[in-house]
């Protein structure tokens, strides 16, 4: 379907069902646990409002946000990331499931993986809905991934281009930027 926004890449529907794949999977693995979720802003809290409620209601949910900036290639070693707005709550002991829109370079999932993972947390996974194949700085398998998808600029549910076309609810590849 091409529109005005751009042409669709994945669906709300097919959004939605995968994510209730996920939150069935989270909801095995969590069983008995309880879960924090930690979303990256800005991007990825339309995903992370839909994927908590996908987890069984029987398992204890906390969340909370961070927003990073980075700087630096993705080639480098030496980039980093500015802590904007560090989460609220204490790490230590928690089981985290940190909550990305996209890894593209995996730059800011790797320094937020390591900033968190140096605070003492019980355990640490990553759910991101889109990853773009390439050299990702962030070497592990994303835990909970929703779609991988070719290396063109996307937006929608929550992802943007200058800060426009988050409220679409599908994910569009947009014709001309
Ligand atoms: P990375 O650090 O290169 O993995 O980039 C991650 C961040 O860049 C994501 O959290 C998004 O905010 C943004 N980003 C990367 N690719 C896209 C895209 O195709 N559309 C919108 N935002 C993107
Ligand atoms: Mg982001």
């Amino acid at each position: 379907m091409k529109t005005a926004q751009g042409t669709v890449l994945v669906s709300h529907d097919e959004i939605r069902i995968r994510i209730a794949d996920l939150g069935r999977q989270i909801s095995a693995d969590y069983a008995g646990r309880s879960i924090t979720f930690i979303g990256i802003l800005k991007g990825s809290f339309v995903f992370l409002a839909d994927l908590m409620r996908s987890v069984s209601p029987e398992i204890p949910i906390e969340i909370d946000f961070m927003s990073v900036s980075s700087y630096g290639d993705a080639t480098s070693s030496s980039g980093t990331v500015h802590i904007e707005k560090d989460v609220g709550i204490t790490i230590d002991g928690r089981d985290i499931i940190i909550v990305e829109d996209i890894v593209d370079t995996g730059l800011t999932l790797f320094h937020v993986h390591n900033i968190l993972s140096g605070r003492g947390a019980r355990s640490l996974r990553v759910a991101a809905l889109l990853e773009k194949p390439g050299n990702s700085r962030y070497e592990r398998p994303v835990d909970y991934l929703g779609f991988k998808i070719p290396n063109k600029f996307v937006v929608g549910y929550g992802l943007d281009y200058a800060q426009h076309y988050r409220n679409l609810p599908d994910i569009r590849v947009l014709d001309e930027i």
